[in-house]
């Protein structure tokens, strides 16, 4: 799978994902990672990229002229049989989930486009963008981090990036539930012990506990997603009736 990230701060995006398991697996050649520096399109001769939003209002836009040609040089090479999505990431778009980081990672390209200043002039987003995608209800300064997100969101579901493929599969959101708390040597530390039944062997026993605490977990801390589980418990029993 590749992914092409558009960007302003090509430096900022290929420094985060470089390092660490989606570093490795570019090494590994499961992922390809390239950061386009939508700069180098621009037909400006003093390499401008932005200006004044029409109507007035804060701050500067960022023009359709190079956001469009740095979108035009990727799709040009990728062959017309790809799955493809160009997604733009924005305040104003549909809250990235882990069942959206599962369909975008049966996309064979992602091209994620990264706005600045104030966003980008409408009629390149509506000739360009398929898919419009906000991390969260907070605006950071740029859409770069919110790039780098979900890359490693869905870079984590291809097959081979993570070293266990087990942990992909077992986490939280994947079962509707958050996952039980965890532990590692020593046994005690601080004065605080490891739940008994984690060390009992008795791997029934254990697989009980890890279900129990999952549920009070995600009761506690996420009661939208508890609810969720409830009525989905409730309807799978009826079905089973
Ligand atoms: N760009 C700025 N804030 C963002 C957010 N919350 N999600 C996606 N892109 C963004």
């Amino acid at each position: 799978m590749k992914f092409h990230v558009l960007t302003l701060f090509p430096d900022m995006v290929m420094q985060g994902l470089m390092t660490s398991i989606t570093g490795r697996a570019v090494q590994q050649k499961k992922i390809d990672i390239d950061a386009v520096n939508i700069r180098d399109y621009t037909q400006d001769k003093h390499g401008r990229v932005d200006d004044y939003p029409y109507g007035g209002g804060a701050g500067m836009l960022m023009q359709a002229q190079p956001v469009y040609d740095a979108c035009q040089s990727v799709m040009e090479k990728i062959p017309q049989n790809k799955k493809k999505r160009v997604i733009y990431v924005t305040p104003q778009g549909i809250p990235f989930t882990q069942a959206k980081a599962r369909e975008l990672a049966a996309q064979d390209e992602l091209l994620l486009l990264c706005g600045h200043y104030e966003g980008i002039d409408e009629r390149v987003l509506e000739e360009v963008v398929t898919d419009y995608i906000s991390i969260g209800d907070y605006v950071l300064t740029g859409g770069e981090l919110a790039a780098m997100v979900i890359v490693d969101a869905v870079a984590r579901l291809v097959p081979g990036v993570l070293g266990n493929e087990q942990s992909a599969l077992t986490e939280s959101f994947h079962g509707e539930l958050l996952e039980h708390p965890q532990y590692s040597r020593p046994d005690v530390w601080h004065g605080k012990k490891v739940p008994e039944v984690l060390l009992s062997g008795n791997q029934k026993h254990i697989d009980a506990w890890k279900k129990e605490q999952s549920i009070l977990r995600t009761k506690e801390r996420r009661p939208d997603l508890y609810a969720r589980y409830v009525r989905l418990q409730e309807c799978r029993q009826l079905l089973m009736k």
